[in-house]
């Protein structure tokens, strides 16, 4: 049994400012009113996670999920704890994280690349298959500052998820993506699942959660105050019970297909 990622009592605080003006502040003060408050976004937060397994990431918005996994990803650092993980990582933290605005998607395929960690040529040796897996067509020379939403996650994604990783992180990606689109990331994380990448997936979907996971992680204010099995998880986080018909239909339609 290899460890893949080694969290050990992480805690990450960050600073919430009332006021954006220094007017606001000079008022504020004068009135005696805080001016920022510190809070833990990661509070104590201690797993290890074994080489090839794939890991459901949920939790409320704002509980900390994505702060967590810029802190697996390295992007941030902790002011507690350590973390350590093994080989390399790519994945998307964030829609679009690393791409600049002006350039084109074909050139942003390259910098994000770079910025993944692929050389020029494994870039341009994979390039026709990432251009085809993000399927955005006669855009890829348009500045990506004018792709939708939608546009931007594919381009991201498909990048991230060609780079041969030993984990593969995944933060809401598939949330802005259309339903066929979400299929194939969905078949795609599965493939290289079976290619043993550890997976962390952060998703609020449960049936993509169930379909993808082999174990679930709930954060609750930056507390993690569940690690166990994925249906568990799910009923400890109550998800079932919401009446967001629509939602669930089509969470249940993308998990039946994958
Ligand atoms: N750079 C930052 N500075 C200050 N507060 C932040 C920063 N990043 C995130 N936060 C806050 O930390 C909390 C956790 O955020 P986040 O990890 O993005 O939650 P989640 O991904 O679970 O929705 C939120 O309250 C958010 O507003
Ligand atoms: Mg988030």
């Amino acid at each position: 049994m290899t460890i893949s990622i080694q969290v050990e009592n992480v805690t990450k605080e960050f600073t919430m400012q009332y006021h954006r003006t220094l007017k606001q502040m000079a008022v504020a003060s004068l009135k005696r009113l805080p001016l920022q408050e510190k809070f833990l976004a990661v509070n104590d937060v201690s797993f290890n996670v074994e080489q090839g397994s794939s890991i459901g990431l949920m939790g409320l918005n704002g509980s900390g999920k994505s702060t967590l996994l810029k802190l697996i990803n390295g992007v941030m650092r902790p002011d507690t704890g350590i973390i350590r993980t093994r080989g390399r990582i790519a994945g998307l933290i964030a829609t679009g994280a690393g791409f600049h605005p002006q350039l084109t998607g074909r050139e942003n395929l390259f910098l994000n690349g770079a910025i993944l960690g692929m050389s020029e040529a494994e870039t341009k040796r994979k390039f026709d298959e990432i251009v085809e897996f993000a399927d955005i067509g006669k855009f890829l020379d348009t500045p990506v500052s004018h792709y939708s939403s939608g546009m931007y996650a594919r381009l991201g994604f498909s990048i991230a998820v060609h780079v041969d990783a030993d984990v593969f992180l995944a933060d809401e990606v598939l949330a802005v993506g259309d339903r066929p689109f979400k299929k194939k990331c969905m078949a795609k994380m599965q493939e290289i699942r079976q290619q043993g990448t550890t997976i962390f997936y952060v998703s609020h979907a449960t049936a993509s959660v169930r379909a993808m996971c082999d174990r679930v992680l709930v954060l609750e204010s930056g507390r993690l105050n569940f690690d166990g099995d994925v249906d568990e998880g799910i009923r400890y986080l109550q998800y079932d019970d919401a009446d967001d018909d629509e939602e669930n239909e089509m969470d249940s339609e993308l998990g039946a297909d994958v």
